[in-house]
């Protein structure tokens, strides 16, 4: 043993680090490449924050489709969105508007000389998600989305009117959501249309329609997360889709939701398509990602059976629109695809998640019945955007655990693969310089019930003869996963590159890998989840003789938190040196306190006083539980965090005070349930690297750890003496 610790001891103290905090912060971040017409060439945006400057700058790009070669396009920041009109010809949203304060504009411009373009159309206010297509007749008919009034007038924050008194007033529950309190306004999808006028000049033909606000209490993109894949627009201009949570029911504790129709020009108020009655029988639950054919004839969406579960399958139906007849495809396909793009009038490209990786599948319409079962087209991290190219391939961008950000060219036949990688950021970006698919490995392992999956990310100048602390990091959700992604929150290769071999395991109630697994965490919290991490830390043990597990730490957010917070009850919290919790759940009783009563509902099975023995089941804040707390551990929580209120992070952080555990609270007034700021996660980097890095020893070891030390913010109080 002696000579194996002197050997990790040698291995770390040479390990420059691959990815700092710092570097994983400010590497530019961006988005996905979006190809012109013909195919030649892409364009993307890039957002990258200086540390040196305090800010963020932002510009977009194009990239060459044969080369892969990038050159600027523009770095003014009045442009904030952009869509092809032709291979040479752009339509964008301008920020600024010259007449009204707080409005926009259209602008149409070249691509060879982005500065020389001109103003389309004036708007009231600000938008986002621009769409637009060429109708026959040469016009543009376009649609995005912006905040709006009840009587359908777009929302201008400039404009707005103020009143003395802060106070809101509600007489229904959904009071607040995620981070953000409901006021009087809601997202709506609004559409125009430009003409040319002369022939030359593209102009606005009549004013906004506001497609939304004419359903009583509908509401497109469904915050927050909802953008401009809750709606579309027709190739041939006529019609628009968008989804909205179902209007009829209560907000608190349905998720269902219905896809609806309208004609672009509002002549008519939508209509859902499948809402109860007219959707398939017993499809009650969320639907979203509403995509147009080709033809403009059908309309293709997913939907979810159960009107309480948010990870229910979602299944690809097909509204027609003449006939309005639905129809489902691939109803025995045990994935739940996420976003769908039509190749042809017969084929579909859907991405879904799969085995830990965001994969994309081909689906021939008219071979898609009974249990047909497609083909995967790339089988390589996560595709987070794709478009038809000519000559039957997929501009594809995505990322993984070792790149923000690759491009590549996919075959539409699955035996072909990935044609070609364009770009990735680990080989354009310094800060990512040194990652590669070699940092990344994967294990699976018995689990509790069923064989278990889990990511292996080795540090930086990793030694398989070498001996590296492990720390295990767990998911949230907790249907979710640790995919083959990239995140700039829970960065398993910036934790590894600290001087660990990190564990990131997939256990029951983790999405991708079917709905079995997924489905079995319903009131099973602390049960088969905490025995699959059990097992998966016996195998790191056993199986992995480069991971040393006397000195392992653990950390997890939000369920992950959760799960730390049961951890430190259990006999495995005495197998860690140090644990991290980030916006977890203690007190099982406080779970009423969300505002997302569909989530608890569902996942105790039955409402807070017909079922609360399965809301207790599972209580970290159980005293007998409390009597064993011994682990150092920190404890994270945000004010902004409305699911799981910060009361959560304060009540375990009294406890382990007061039972005298080594412990810290971290807390964020500014933040949501996650931790976006730049100078604020890199405070939260310093401090959850640096609890981790004290207890487990590497910040002994390794001088370029990070240490608690390097957060320059001064520590409120002091615990007394004993
Ligand atoms: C945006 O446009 C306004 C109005 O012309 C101008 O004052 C401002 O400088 C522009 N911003 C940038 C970054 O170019
Ligand atoms: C944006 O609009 C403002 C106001 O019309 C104009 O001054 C500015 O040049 C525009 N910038 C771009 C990039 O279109
Ligand atoms: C719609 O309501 C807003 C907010 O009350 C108001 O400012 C606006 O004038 C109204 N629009 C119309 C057309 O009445
Ligand atoms: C949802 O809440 C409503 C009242 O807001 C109630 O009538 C209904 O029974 C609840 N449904 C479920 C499934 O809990
Ligand atoms: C959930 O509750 C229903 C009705 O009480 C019951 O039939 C079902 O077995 C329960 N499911 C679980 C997983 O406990």
């Amino acid at each position: 043993m002696g000579a194996f610790r002197w050997l990790s001891l040698a291995a770390a103290a040479s390990s420059a680090l691959a990815l700092t905090p710092e570097g994983l912060i400010s590497a530019p971040r961006r988005s996905e490449a979006v190809p012109n017409p013909s195919g030649k060439v892409a364009f993307f945006s890039t957002s990258q924050y200086s540390f040196e400057t305090k800010e963020t700058s932002a510009w977009w790009s194009l990239i060459d489709l044969k080369t892969g070669d990038i050159k600027p396009l523009t770095d003014d920041s009045n442009v904030s969105e952009l869509v092809w009109l032709t291979d040479s010809t752009l339509l964008y949203i301008n920020g600024t508007n010259s007449q009204i304060p707080g409005g926009s504009e259209l602008w149409v411009t070249g691509v060879s000389d982005f500065a020389g373009g001109y103003k389309a159309a004036s708007l009231p206010a600000q938008f986002s998600g621009l769409k637009a297509v060429t109708t026959e007749s040469g016009q543009i008919k376009y649609v995005f989305s912006g905040k709006s009034y009840r009587n359908g007038t777009a929302y201008n924050e400039e404009l707005a009117t103020t009143y003395a008194s802060t106070a809101r007033i509600y007489d229904s529950i959904y009071v607040r959501h995620w981070d953000t309190y409901l006021d009087t306004t809601f997202n709506a999808v609004f559409s125009g249309t430009l003409g040319y006028s002369q022939q030359t000049r593209l102009l606005s033909i009549g004013g906004l329609h506001n497609l939304v606000a004419p359903v009583p209490n509908a509401e497109s993109p469904y915050p927050p997360f909802g953008g401009a894949s809750d709606y579309d627009i027709s190739p041939d201009g006529k019609w628009v889709a968008f989804k909205s949570k179902a209007p009829d029911r209560p907000q608190a504790n349905y998720t269902t939701a219905y896809i609806y129709l309208v004609p672009h020009d509002g002549s008519e108020t939508a209509v859902p398509i499948n809402a109860v009655g007219s959707a398939p029988k017993g499809v009650e639950g969320d639907a979203n990602n509403p995509v147009f054919s080709p033809d403009s004839k059908t309309l293709a969406y997913f939907q979810m059976i159960d009107p309480t579960y948010e990870s229910d399958r979602r299944t690809l139906y097909l509204y027609d629109i003449a006939s309005k007849e639905i129809s489902a495809l691939a109803t025995e396909w045990d994935r739940s695809p996420d976003s769908a793009k039509w190749v042809d009038d017969e084929t579909i490209v859907v991405g879904a998640e799969d085995n830990a990786r965001g994969n994309l599948f081909l689906i021939p319409i008219k071979e898609a019945t009974g249990d047909f079962v497609p083909d995967a087209l790339t089988e390589r991290g996560y595709a987070t955007a794709y478009y038809p190219l000519p000559h039957k391939s997929l501009l594809v961008t995505g990322s993984a655990i070792w790149t923000s950000w690759i491009v590549y060219t996919a075959s539409l036949n699955p035996e072909k693969g990935v044609l070609k990688t364009l770009a990735s950021a680990n080989e354009i970006d310094p800060e990512l310089d040194g990652l590669s698919s070699n940092d990344v490995a994967e294990i699976f392992f018995q689990g509790d019930w069923t064989e278990i999956q889990a990511w292996v990310i080795f540090p930086e100048n990793f030694d398989r003869n070498g001996k590296f602390p492990l720390c295990y990091l767990i998911h949230g959700g907790p249907q979710g996963s640790w995919a083959d992604s990239w995140s700039t929150r829970w960065n398993p290769k910036v934790f590894a590159d600290q001087g660990y071999v990190v564990v990131a395991p997939n256990p029951t109630g983790s999405t991708g890998f079917g709905d079995e697994l997924t489905d079995a965490i319903q009131n099973n919290w602390g049960g088969s989840p905490y025995e699959d991490l059990v097992k998966g830390f016996e195998y790191a043990q056993r199986d992995l003789p480069y991971v040393d597990t006397s000195r392992a730490v653990a950390a997890g957010a939000s369920y992950g938190g959760f799960m730390v917070n049961w951890i430190q009850g259990s006999d495995l919290g005495r197998e860690f040196k140090a644990l991290v919790t980030h916006d977890g759940t203690f007190v099982a009783d406080a779970k009423i306190s969300t505002e997302e009563l569909w989530f608890m509902e569902r996942e105790f099975n039955g409402t807070f006083w017909d079922a609360r023995e399965n809301y207790r089941r599972w209580d970290p804040s159980a005293p007998e539980r409390i009597l064993r707390f011994d682990t150092p551990h920190l404890i994270i929580h945000n004010d902004l965090d409305y699911r799981l209120p910060v009361a959560e992070g304060l009540s375990i952080f009294n406890v382990l005070q007061e039972r005298g555990v080594p412990s810290r609270f971290l807390n964020f007034p500014d933040e949501n349930h996650w931790v976006l700021q730049p100078e604020n996660s890199l405070v939260w980097h310093q401090q959850v690297l640096g609890w981790l890095n004290k207890y487990s020893g590497v910040g002994e070891e390794n001088e370029d750890a990070v240490s608690l030390e390097d957060t320059v913010i001064p520590v409120v109080n002091v615990n007394p003496p004993a």
